[in-house]
């Protein structure tokens, strides 16, 4: 079809020239004498304009036309578009297809509900605001290929049928005609794949990794998600930060113009926790954890006595608006995350305030009013628990709130850091002795910590590492244990038997005894990066077709019932709840 160029990219210099446009009516405006039509192509608007309407079919939103015409200068230029200082004056109008009224209107700014755009997601992806987040999205993996095909490493696609491996999220499985009775399962990720990769000998692996977790759903969570995936043998960890330290730093200064500064932070795990109270930490405002244990001990409270972490906030500027209701809120929040109660102190006038002085004498009031820096109008929050990750993401998921709520988050600020120095396992709270991987079962304990493993499984840490990028976590990676005995040991440590370790592990384990190279990766999840840097909190935003909160597509009604002839074939038989 005759096109010279992209309406969006006309410019003054273009003034003068023949074109021919295609494209989409995105507004059409007739008064009488004129016609105005704003064409909307993949590089935006660019107005058509004619002063003998008449000339022309009747053009409605959304018909699909080709416009040809004199690129001119405007008399009075429109600063909101990139093409505003010019207009097409038209000669001849084409209408390629028609279309009926759209369920929305198609413009950037939009108040339709999300289901509705998830349901017409083709319209949706018309507005270029969201052409705008696949492109960074396209850019990333860009960049990413760039730099690590000039590293040597190389892209190996791994299976999406896999066997079943229960640890982490929940396995979304695929019935096997062939094998009544079994199931595949979708890969959570390609990590043991990558892992034999490296124990055949590739050395250096990368791929653009679809992923399928069936967990619950939240704004930075879909079900099926991209990895960029990666792992290389005979590095260490100093060296697999500085590698992807690098395409981090390319890709930001690629995609949007930003310089990072290299090399990151490091902040270890419980630094994080027990400062931010997050293994995530957004470090852009400052609100602070602050250990409170030694001070309230001091009151008549009994909650705060004995074997328990104390910690609390503050907040400052909020005490005169903090009502009954407000803290009410605050410990509904605090519940989700095993608080079970958040006790506030105000400090206005030179002195605390709150009920809870009740329980605290003037020396103590004192001690913790100077500990603490107390100025006027701040809110003092605090809480106790027998964990001490209980207490660190209980009023850290507070501090979150209230950065989000003030406003203290700086917009397109980048605030790029590791977290490292992981433990290795995470206690079952409740459930003396057992323990879930704190990353996976796969990743290697620090060498110097290897003799704990027989003594206090709790203490031990491991050489992980996440990338954390405005408080979220936008990858994670490992050094592996390559050792046969030691991940048998691990397994074992997680819980499981030697025998369920044969029967589920044994076909990974024993590749270690043909001569395993020492080896690491990572992988990025490239749905929050290019959410990230396209500056949404919506990870939907940044996939062409996401799937909605209850892991449904609106538009193609994904999941659904299937034909008996098709469950028989596979030897399912659904049981009515
Ligand atoms: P992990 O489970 O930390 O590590 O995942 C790596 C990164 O993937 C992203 N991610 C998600 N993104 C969107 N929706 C989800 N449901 C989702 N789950 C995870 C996150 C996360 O940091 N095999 C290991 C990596 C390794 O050790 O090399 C793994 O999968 O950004």
């Amino acid at each position: 079809m005759e096109r010279t160029d992209f309406g969006g990219n006309l410019r003054l210099s273009d003034v003068g020239r023949e074109v021919v446009l295609c494209g989409w009516a995105a507004n059409r405006r007739n008064l009488g004498s004129l016609l105005f039509i704003d064409l909307r192509d993949k590089s935006g608007y660019v107005q058509l304009v004619s002063d003998h309407p008449e000339d022309f079919p009747d053009v409605r939103n959304e018909y699909v036309i080709q416009a040809f015409g004199t690129v001119r200068k405007k008399d009075v230029p429109n600063p909101n578009l990139p093409t505003g200082e010019i207009e097409v004056y038209l000669h001849r109008l084409v209408v390629v297809n028609k279309a009926v009224n759209p369920p929305f209107i198609i413009a950037d700014k939009t108040d339709a509900l999300e289901d509705t755009r998830l349901q017409y997601r083709y319209l949706d992806l018309r507005r270029p605001a969201l052409q705008k987040k696949l492109r960074v999205r396209a850019e990333i993996v860009k960049a990413w290929h760039e730099y690590f095909d000039a590293n040597g490493f190389l892209e190996v696609e791994t299976p999406i049928l896999n066997l079943s491996s229960p640890e982490g999220a929940r396995d979304y499985l695929v019935p096997s005609r062939l094998h009544h009775g079994c199931f595949y399962a979708l890969p959570q990720s390609p990590q043991l794949w990558k892992q034999l990769l490296m124990v055949g000998g590739i050395e250096r692996y990368y791929q653009v990794a679809k992923c399928f977790r069936d967990e619950d759903l939240r704004a930075d969570r879909q079900p099926e998600f991209t990895q960029l995936d990666e792992e290389v043998s005979f590095m260490d960890m100093d060296q697999i930060l500085a590698l992807n330290e690098g395409f981090l730093a390319k890709a930001f200064k690629e995609v949007i113009g930003v310089d990072v500064q290299l090399p990151l932070r490091r902040m270890k795990y419980w630094d994080a926790m027990d400062i931010y109270g997050s293994d995530k930490p957004d470090t852009r405002y400052e609100i602070l954890l602050r250990d409170l244990k030694s001070i309230m001990e001091k009151t008549s409270f009994e909650g705060f006595k004995g074997d328990c972490f104390v910690k609390g906030i503050v907040v400052p500027g909020v005490a005169h608006e903090t009502s009954r209701k407000v803290l009410d809120e605050l410990q509904a929040e605090a519940r989700k995350f095993s608080l079970k109660g958040v006790m506030s102190l105000k400090y206005e006038n030179g002195a605390l305030s709150g009920s809870f002085l009740k329980f605290m004498d003037e020396a103590t009031q004192k001690e913790l009013a100077e500990f603490l820096g107390l100025k006027d109008d701040d809110l003092l929050l605090f809480a106790s628990h027998e964990s001490r990750r209980a207490i660190d993401f209980g009023m850290g998921a507070l501090r979150t709130l209230y950065g989000k709520k003030l406003g203290l988050i700086k917009p397109n600020t980048y605030d790029l850091l590791w977290v490292v120095d992981f433990p290795m396992f995470d206690p079952v709270e409740g459930e003396p002795g057992r323990y879930t991987a704190e990353h996976h079962p796969f990743t290697r304990p620090r060498d110097e910590d290897l003799p704990l493993l027989d003594t206090k499984p709790e203490e031990v840490l491991a050489y992980a590492y996440d990338i954390i990028i405005n408080g979220y976590e936008a990858g994670g990676g490992t050094l592996r244990i390559y050792d046969h005995d030691i991940q048998w040991k691990i397994f074992n440590l997680l819980g499981l038997s030697d025998e369920e370790v044969a029967r589920k592990f044994g076909w990974f384990i024993d590749a270690f005894q043909y001569g395993a190279p020492p080896h690491g990766g990572i992988a990025f999840g490239l749905d929050r990066l290019a959410m990230i840097m396209s500056g949404t909190d919506n990870i939907r935003d940044v996939e062409a077709f996401p799937k909605n909160l209850q892991a449904a597509d609106p538009m193609s009604h994904a999941p659904s019932t299937v034909d008996q002839e098709q469950l028989d074939a596979v030897g399912v038989k659904i049981v009515e709840e």
